[in-house]
């Protein structure tokens, strides 16, 4: 929706007023690789996308918030005084547990009427939550009484909206998504480091080809995932390389694969294994596949992303049904050229994945993709080719 209808829209649910209506924009993101281990210390690869959340905020001189959405029925409502109720909201919680951070952070708000809109599909692993708490997040950090007291960059922003999401939500996920919501630059990627929250931005220079995101249409429900299960497993592991190492590091990414080759005996537990396997392959992998993006060799970057989205599959076992189908339906397309790789992105169980694509071989690719991925699951896909944009800011009207 353009800022014109989005002011239409809001006057119509909110009213008219004499104060002003200011616009915030936060990006979704595809993750290239580095894929669970945000969580562990590790290396991430994430891109901004031009998919973004814009939200429309007017101070209402109350001491509510009051949130709305254009695709949602109804208005959800945040009271200043009980933030903690807005746990409950059926829709609204990423919002108010922005909120509920900001304000530790020593802000101080008024109510604010709140519109939201977006381009971003729901639930399809490309961060539409992170890129409403980073949009929340920059307009509550600018509308707030304070605000000119207080200076708090974007990678702050981001800390906060993860803080919202493992305190608020529910959700025990890792700093990756908020950061590339927050910090996203065009046309680059980011490489971040977990472990110290420092990043580095690579251009992303793919020449001739594209990055298509196939959606495989199935919803992935991040609580309702496996998510936390996953992080349990690989808590359990970075124990046990702490015993059998002898040693008390803080991630498991601070191993090696040579040193978890040189203990994997000790591991009884095979599945608790795979999981610290993929852990600390994928970092390194991480590492290898910047390394030849920068050299500006797209075939081996496009085979390593092949190599994470098996490790992603059999060893961590977060894709499912519908992501694998869609990785075999892109993989029937490998020879040639014209598909240089391709791995799912984001949580799993759902979501998307990201093919590297031939700029002359998009529509084909889309075509044999779609038809072989609904042969298998019945459902039809989404495809969206990448476009690479900036992090959360104001936007004006
Ligand atoms: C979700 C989480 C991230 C990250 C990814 C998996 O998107 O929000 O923190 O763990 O899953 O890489």
């Amino acid at each position: 929706m353009d800022i014109k209808n989005l002011i239409e829209s809001f006057e119509k649910l909110y009213g008219t007023s004499s104060e002003k209506i200011r616009f915030f924009t936060a990006p979704g993101r595809v993750n290239l690789i580095g894929e669970h281990i945000d969580y562990c210390g590790g290396y991430v690869f994430p891109a901004a996308l031009t998919l973004s959340t814009t939200v429309a905020v007017r101070l209402n001189g109350t001491d509510k918030i009051n949130m709305a959405a254009t695709d949602l029925e109804g208005i959800f409502t945040c009271d200043l005084n009980d933030i903690e109720a807005a746990r409950n909201l059926k829709w609204g919680n990423y919002q108010a547990g922005m909120v509920k951070e900001l304000k530790a952070l020593g802000y101080d708000f008024s109510g604010m009427d709140m519109l939201f809109t977006g381009t971003l599909p729901f639930g399809s692993g490309l961060s539409s939550s992170a890129s409403i708490e980073m949009a929340t997040g920059i307009a509550l950090c600018t509308m707030a009484n304070n605000a000119s007291d207080i200076s708090t960059s974007n990678v702050q922003i981001a800390i906060a909206g993860k803080a919202c999401e493992n305190n608020f939500c529910g959700v025990n996920c890792g700093i990756m998504d908020q950061f590339a919501s927050a910090m996203g630059k065009k046309n680059h990627a980011m490489l971040l480091n977990c472990a110290e929250i420092s990043h580095e931005y690579v251009p992303l220079d793919l020449g001739q080809y594209v990055l298509v995101l196939a959606n495989t249409c199935k919803k992935h429900s991040l609580g309702a995932s496996k998510y936390n299960e996953r992080r349990a497993e690989v808590a359990k592991g970075l124990e046990l390389m702490n015993m059998l190492c002898g040693d008390s590091r803080d991630n498991l990414c601070d191993y090696t694969t040579n040193e978890l080759e040189a203990v994997k005996d000790g591991f009884e537990d095979k599945i608790i294994y795979n999981r610290v396997y993929h852990v600390i392959t994928e970092n390194q992998r991480v590492k290898d596949a910047v390394e030849v993006l920068k050299a500006g060799d797209l075939v081996t970057f496009g085979k390593i992303l092949c190599a994470a989205n098996d490790s992603i599959r059999y060893n961590y076992e977060v894709t499912g049904d519908e992501l694998d189908a869609m990785f075999d339906a892109a993989a029937t397309q490998f020879e040639g050229g014209n598909v240089l790789g391709s791995r799912m992105t984001g949580a799993g169980f759902g979501g998307c994945t990201v093919n590297i694509v031939k700029e002359s071989y998009v529509d084909e690719f889309i075509k044999t993709t779609g038809t072989l991925y609904t042969a298998k699951t019945g459902i039809t896909p989404e495809f969206y080719v990448c476009s690479i944009g900036d992090g959360a800011r104001e936007i004006t009207g």
